[in-house]
C-alpha cells in the first residue's frame, strides 16, 4: 500500500460541476483519491469523469451497479472505457451478475490499460441490525452478513468490498489479507454522524486494517474543507510512525 493520503478517498458528493470543481481545486497536490458517486455522475456525466482523470486524480466511480447480468456486463464495459481506477456493484446482485460485471470490465478496458478494480458493496454503512432483520428479512448479524457477502464477492472474481471499518477484521479473516476493503462511515472525532450508523474515526479504520477510507461530508461540509483534510492527513501520518 502507498502513502496514507493515497488511501484517502474524498467523496465529491456535489450537485454540479461548479461545486465539484471548487473542491477538486482544493485537493490539488494532496495526493488523495477522488470518489465520484451517483449525485455528481448523474448531473455531470462521463465527460466530467474524464476531466478529473486528466487532472491526474485516481478515481473511484461509485455507481453501485445492481441489475441483471447482461445489463451489468454492458454497464461495466462502458465504464471501463472511462479508464477509471475503481468501480463497484452490489453483491446482492448475486454471483452471475458479479462474474458478468468482471467480464464487462475486461472487455471494455482498452488494450494496454489497466482494468479498473472491481469492488462489491456488502451492506450499506447506513444499514442497522434492525433494518437488516426486520425490513430486509436477512437473518443473522450485520457482521455475519457482511462476511458472507465478502466471501461471495471474492468467489465471484471481485477485488474487494465496501464495508464499515468495523467489519474489516472479519472480512480479512474470511477472504485473506489481499482482498481489498474500502470503508465509508468515517467520522473524525466530533463530526456529525448524519445518516451513517457503523462508523469509526480515520485512525481507527486504518488500525482495523482498511485499505482505503472514504470521507465525504466531514471534509466537504466542514467550515474550512482544506484545513479539515490537512488535519486528517496529518493525524494519519502520525499513526504511521
Ligand atoms: O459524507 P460521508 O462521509 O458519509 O460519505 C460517504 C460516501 O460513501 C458517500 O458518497 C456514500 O455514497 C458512500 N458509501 C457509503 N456506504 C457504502 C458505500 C458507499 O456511505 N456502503
Amino acid at each position: 500500500m502507498g502513502k496514507m493520503e493515497e488511501r484517502v478517498m474524498v467523496a465529491l458528493d456535489f450537485p454540479n460541476i461548479t461545486e465539484a470543481s471548487r473542491c477538486i481545486e482544493m485537493l490539488s497536490g494532496t495526493g488523495v483519491y477522488v470518489k465520484i458517486g451517483m449525485q455528481l455522475y448523474y448531473a455531470a456525466g462521463p465527460d466530467y469523469v474524464r476531466h478529473v482523470k486528466e487532472q491526474g486524480y485516481p478515481v473511484f466511480l461509485d455507481l453501485k451497479v445492481h441489475d441483471i447480468p447482461n445489463t451489468a456486463l454492458g454497464a461495466m464495459q462502458s465504464l471501463a472505457g472511462l479508464e477509471v481506477d475503481m468501480v463497484n456493484v452490489h453483491v446482492a446482485g448475486g454471483r452471475k451478475m458479479m462474474e458478468a460485471a468482471r467480464e464487462g470490465l475486461e472487455k471494455g478496458t482498452p488494450s494496454g490499460s489497466k482494468r479498473p478494480l472491481l469492488i462489491g458493496v456488502t451492506q450499506l454503512t447506513s444499514t442497522t441490525q434492525q433494518m437488516l432483520n426486520e425490513e430486509l428479512q436477512i437473518q443473522g448479524t450485520v457482521e455475519e452478513t457482511v462476511a458472507r457477502y465478502a466471501r461471495l464477492a471474492r468467489d465471484s472474481g471481485l477485488d474487494g468490498v465496501v464495508a464499515s471499518p468495523l467489519e474489516v477484521p472479519l472480512i480479512k479473516e474470511a477472504c485473506g489479507p489481499h482482498f481489498l476493503t474500502v470503508t465509508p462511515g468515517i467520522r473524525p472525532v466530533g463530526a456529525d454522524a448524519g445518516d451513517q450508523h457503523r462508523i469509526t474515526t480515520p485512525e481507527q479504520a486504518f488500525r482495523l486494517g482498511a485499505d482505503y477510507i472514504v470521507i465525504g461530508r466531514a471534509i466537504t461540509k466542514a467550515d474550512n474543507p482544506a484545513q479539515a483534510l490537512h488535519h486528517i492527513i496529518q493525524t494519519l501520518r502520525g499513526c504511521e510512525q
